[in-house]
């Protein structure tokens, strides 16, 4: 009889490669191992042959890049996404769509099940099952780190040596890293004391502002409904847009975060994040709304922010309220379209000038020089109206 076929979600690290095997072996399935490029920054075609040399029957490479900027980074970008004030959620936002892309591997495989190396106290693991739930509810999902009995690194790097898997030689990293185009995630190790500052070392991808340079630096991005297309006049395709804003954000510094986040399984985690180009974006964004939306969907929408992350964070993007969500932001991009200088200084960037055609500031209005058309004496009516509720 033929074995049945699982798809694992492979990453080229030491869980997912002892996983093949495990799953092979201990499992008897045939392994069909994915790579979902979003961004990660490093060949996946390297590590697709060693998933197959460690013995998986079949390997995918997905690039999932575009679809990942363009049905979950634009959304988050434009419904201010940020977990608990500070995670922009690049790990998040990945989740769902390397499901995603499992679960069509696996129709097309005829695969009964599903696998991924997400660890038993995380929220990846929450993510990964709820997306496989909601889209495929038939498929098995196999997560080993939650079944088998290895529970330290060093197990895991003992079990593959003696079977002969190819465990990464050079120094071993003292952190676990996760990488996209919208931000690396680092934790573990001396990470895991909070009271302890972050090593240099622990950063990946930004300079230390104090190396950063001295002077500032003024970028032009320019948005159409609520979505980045260029930088300083020239139109650039979205991918490389953000991976601009990443070099030029990790030059100075900017979108470090040291933080002690609260995950749906009810621990509270240390991590560090690093998000250059989204912290950028978003600041961005936020004022062309602040110019371009009417007081009232301004607030109320910034409102819905916080929502909108914890959904992103507790795996329910596969949800009708995130598509409702999504429906409701979408339709207050119409105006957000224009230009937005922000200035890039060692460690953070601040917006210094914006412009658009839906602008609602008027200077006609706000001016406290010649040309005032605001109607100073109808103040103090409405003053008398707005506190009448509390006049004693
Ligand atoms: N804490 C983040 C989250 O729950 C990132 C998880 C993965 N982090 C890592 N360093 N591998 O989304």
């Amino acid at each position: 009889m033929a074995r049945e076929k699982v798809i694992l979600a492979y990453s080229g690290g030491l869980d997912t490669s002892v996983a093949i095997h495990w799953l092979k072996e201990e499992k008897g399935f045939d392994v069909i191992a994915v790579l979902v490029d979003v961004g990660q920054g490093r060949e996946l075609k390297p590590l697709a042959a060693k998933a197959g040399k460690i013995g998986a029957a079949k390997t995918y490479c997905i690039d999932a890049k575009r679809e990942f900027v363009e049905e979950y980074l634009w959304p988050a970008l434009q419904a201010h996404a940020v977990y608990e004030g500070k995670y922009l959620l690049a790990t998040a936002l990945s989740r769902p769509l390397i499901a995603k892309k499992l679960i069509e591997i696996a129709r097309k495989e005829k695969a009964a099940a599903v696998a991924h190396g997400c660890t038993g106290k995380g929220n990846d693991q929450v993510r990964f099952d709820m997306a496989v739930l909601t889209l495929a509810p038939n498929l098995k999902i196999i997560a080993p780190l939650r079944e088998w009995d290895l529970t330290t690194r060093e197990q895991e790097i003992e079990y593959a040596q003696v079977r002969g898997i190819p465990v990464p030689v050079k120094k071993k990293n003292p952190y676990s890293i996760d990488e996209n185009l919208w931000g690396v995630s680092i934790e573990c190790g001396v990470l895991e004391d909070p009271d302890m500052a972050p090593p240099e070392d622990a950063y990946q991808w930004t300079q230390n502002p104090l190396k950063a340079p001295r002077k500032a630096m003024d970028i032009e991005i320019a948005f159409q409904r609520g979505i980045p297309y260029g930088l300083n006049g020239t139109k650039m395709e979205p991918i490389r847009l953000i991976q601009r804003l990443n070099e030029l954000g990790s030059q100075y510094g900017i979108g470090r975060v040291d933080s002690i986040e609260n995950r749906l399984v009810g621990i509270k985690s240390r991590e560090i994040y690093e998000a250059p180009a989204g912290t950028i974006l978003l600041q961005a964004h936020r004022e062309l709304e602040a110019l371009t939306l009417d007081r009232e969907l301004f607030q109320f929408k910034e409102s819905l922010a916080p929502k909108y992350a914890q959904i992103v964070y507790n795996g329910q993007w596969f949800t009708p309220l995130r598509e409702a969500l999504d429906g409701f932001v979408e339709k207050t991009q119409y105006r957000v379209s224009g230009v937005v200088r922000m200035r890039l200084y060692p460690g953070f960037a601040t917006c210094v000038g914006r412009s658009s055609h839906y602008s609602r500031y008027q200077k006609s209005l706000a001016t406290y020089e010649k040309g005032d058309q605001f109607d100073r004496r109808i103040a103090e009516g409405f003053i008398k109206v707005w506190g009448m509720p509390y006049k004693n």
